[in-house]
């Protein structure tokens, strides 16, 4: 897989060449974004990580814009996980302000492309401002019917499912659900994505193929792709190349191939 960007022409004309091979009738409906490599970008250059997470946004602005180009329904980006408390606090405090600068800066253009704003994770732990920013964020993009972004924040895959256990536990407490009519899709009633279309393609950048903790659910039967550039590197043509590959990918859920 080619990696490295070149020249600014030579990058168009590639993604002018990917634009023509994909099928925009098959494209993923949801896409999910292991968003890692900020701090390495930065140390790489001699600058605080800070500075990465910094640079990060701009990818993710133009992932977005891309999502909304190509008319993706669902992309959902993890950009806090319930273990990344175990930072210094100065990088928690400086992504936490990251975050309510980005949904101050961004909610017009965000509004204006018809993204809803949609958060998922324990937002409760978040800080007050942070809190604020999305709460506002949220309630201003209601009705906005484009892409659905959901900002992972405070998430975590495992706490997910332990949070949805509880809630069917209770339920059948209750009296308002039977143990034997819990399916899968009881399950996915009682999850973030509910209502959202299944995960279909899940990329991660910065060389390490693992998942984190992320939508451990949901990517059930996802298509992985892997890339070794860091996050605040990547950019459309990225994603357009993941989206190639995925189109060339086998996904038979366990069956055999038609013929
Ligand atoms: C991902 O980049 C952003 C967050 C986890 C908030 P990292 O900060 O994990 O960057 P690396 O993995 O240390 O390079
Ligand atoms: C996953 O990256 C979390 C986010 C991208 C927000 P991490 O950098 O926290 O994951 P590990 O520590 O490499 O597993
Ligand atoms: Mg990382």
């Amino acid at each position: 897989m080619k990696n490295q960007l070149n020249l600014p022409n030579e990058v168009e004309h590639e993604e002018q060449e990917l634009l023509k091979i994909l099928n925009k009738q098959t494209l993923p409906k949801h896409i999910a974004i292991i968003m890692d490599g900020n701090g390495r970008w930065a140390i790489k250059q001699g600058l605080p990580r800070f500075l990465g997470h910094h640079a990060g946004v701009k990818s993710l602005k133009e992932v977005i814009n891309a999502c909304c180009d190509l008319e993706i329904k669902v992309l959902t980006a993890f950009c806090f996980s319930t273990e990344n408390w175990k930072r210094p606090q100065q990088e928690i405090d400086n992504i936490m302000h990251l975050l309510v600068e980005y949904l101050t800066n961004e909610l017009i253009d965000l509004y204006a492309k018809g993204v809803r704003i949609n958060p998922i994770g324990v937002l409760q732990e978040l800080p007050q401002r942070a809190r604020d920013a999305l709460n506002r964020a949220v309630q201003h993009s209601l009705g906005n019917n484009g892409l659905v972004l959901n900002l992972a924040l405070n998430y975590g895959g495992r706490l997910e499912l332990t949070q949805a256990i509880r809630e069917i536990v209770s339920a059948v407490e209750k009296g308002k659900l039977k143990a034997y009519q819990i399916d899968s899709t009881t399950v996915e009633k009682y999850l973030y994505t509910a209502g959202q279309p299944e995960t279909d393609l899940l990329i991660r950048t910065s060389g390490d193929q693992r998942i984190s903790n992320f939508l451990l659910w949901q990517i059930a039967y996802s298509e992985i792709w892997f890339t070794d550039v860091l996050w605040p590197d990547f950019r459309r043509i990225h994603l357009l190349r993941a989206l190639v590959d995925y189109q060339e990918r086998d996904r038979r859920y366990g069956g055999v191939k038609d013929k």
